[in-house]
């Protein structure tokens, strides 16, 4: 029998090759490291881990689509309770990954290492149970805390980090960097600057920087640099244009973070129902959401506008839960594909002391007219408006609750 593990390298993942084996009685155990843009040490730590444990190791590039889909959750605006759900978006990309790498295999089995508590088990086996495969989860199966896998780590003189990098569980990926454990849990714990690798802390930032970030339908399809501190990297690729979502990504990701920009420190509500604290980091994320929204502010009418917060926030959740697949999504991104005809323009964003700001936007899509926003000019051109037709709109603004109110008095006085 064997078993296909998402395997990071970690300690959670490391603890379960031994564990599926002794405890489960595989007798193969073959690790799946499906990259979306970690860290080149995390694979060779992974590979290191892998060796020591005499595991098989199957390596599944996914950079691309993983990138594309976080690209594309521009679109919806896509953030939970203020995280741009890197995490999140990435699990149904692994367990696709894992899955098919199983079934190549022919193991009889998958298995991950998340615990009980949090998200991924549930956005992984969303993914596995639509199989034949077994799901196997060693740590909530056999209700194992961190401090027991350190010690069976210990015990069994398996490669594990030490230090503070060994407490802290890190999940990193293109989109964002999440970090959580040890005293991170706790809701008044001050994080001290090192749990912090993307980002500088936002008041060293020297200078700022303007980025342009030209936008088709909706995407972002090519970026610039102004120039204004001239130490900035400069764009791949000559001017930025044509880049490639996943260099795009890691761009901004380095651009982005020498200025501080994407911390996100918080309390998150998880499926389960349980508040948890939690601390990301997600550079390129903030830049792009940032300039995405402004240019819906230019092009699309309040009620569009209005609208669309609401089916974004659905289709956010929805990302949160691991559930991109379900019919509701199919049905919110009709709706948003929609509106995003028109996102196409340009943005600039200024990179300052840990912001990222639009402070410039244009398109030929604009739904503005400077004759009838200005306060300089006296008609709306071709409209016949002038500013003397606001009285009979100021006369009626708010003349339902006057009424209402007066009944109220005149009834109070009898
Ligand atoms: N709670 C976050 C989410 O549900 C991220 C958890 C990442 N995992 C980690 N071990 N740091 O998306
Ligand atoms: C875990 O519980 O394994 C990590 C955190 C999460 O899934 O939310």
């Amino acid at each position: 029998e064997r078993v296909a593990l998402a395997f990071s390298g970690g300690l959670d993942t490391t603890v379960c090759v031994g564990l599926l084996e002794e405890e489960y009685g595989y007798d193969e155990v073959i690790g799946v490291t499906v990259d979306v843009g970690q860290p080149e040490e995390e694979f060779e730590e992974a590979e290191e881990t892998a060796e020591a444990l005499d595991v098989e190791t199957h390596v599944v590039d996914a950079r691309e689509e993983f990138a594309t889909l976080c690209l594309d959750s521009l679109k919806a605006n896509a953030t939970y309770q203020g995280y741009p759900l890197g995490t999140a978006m990435a699990r149904p990309v692994i367990a696709n990954a894992i899955l098919e790498t199983a079934i190549e295999n022919d193991c009889d089995a998958v298995a991950h290492g998340c615990t009980g508590k949090g998200n991924d088990q549930l956005r992984f086996e969303a993914v596995w149970r639509d199989s034949d495969l077994d799901v196997i989860a060693p740590v909530r199966e056999l209700e194992l805390t961190r401090e027991w896998e350190m010690q069976y780590a210990e015990e069994h003189d398996l490669p594990v980090q030490s230090g503070n990098d060994g407490d802290w569980s890190i999940d990193t990926n293109l989109w964002s960097r999440s970090v959580e454990g040890a005293d991170l849990e706790k809701p008044d714990y001050v994080p001290p600057e090192d749990i912090y690798e993307w980002t500088d802390a936002p008041g060293d930032a020297d200078g700022t920087e303007l980025v342009e970030i030209e936008f088709e339908d909706g995407e972002p399809v090519a970026l610039d640099t102004v120039g204004e501190t001239p130490t900035s990297p400069q764009p791949p690729a000559g001017d930025g244009d044509d880049l490639g979502p996943v260099e795009l990504i890691e761009y901004l990701n380095e651009l982005a973070g020498a200025y501080g920009v994407g911390r996100t420190d918080m309390m998150e509500d998880r499926m389960l129902g349980l508040k948890v604290r939690e601390n990301y980091e997600h550079p390129a994320a903030t830049v792009l959401l940032n300039a995405h929204e402004a240019l819906e502010g230019l092009v699309l009418t309040q009620e569009e506008r209005e609208f669309k917060s609401q089916i974004d926030q659905q289709w956010s959740k929805k990302a949160y839960q691991g559930l991109i697949d379900a019919p509701l999504v199919g049905a919110l991104e009709g709706f948003i594909e929609e509106t995003q005809s028109r996102v196409t323009g340009t943005v600039t964003i200024k990179l300052e002391g840990g912001s990222a700001r639009a402070v410039g936007r244009e398109s030929e899509y604009a739904a503005y007219s400077e004759d009838a926003a200005s306060f300089n000019t006296e008609t709306v051109e071709g409209q016949g408006i002038t500013q003397k037709d606001a009285t009979g709109v100021a006369k009626y603004h708010g003349f339902q609750g006057r009424l209402a109110n007066s009944v109220v008095d005149g009834v109070d006085e009898d």
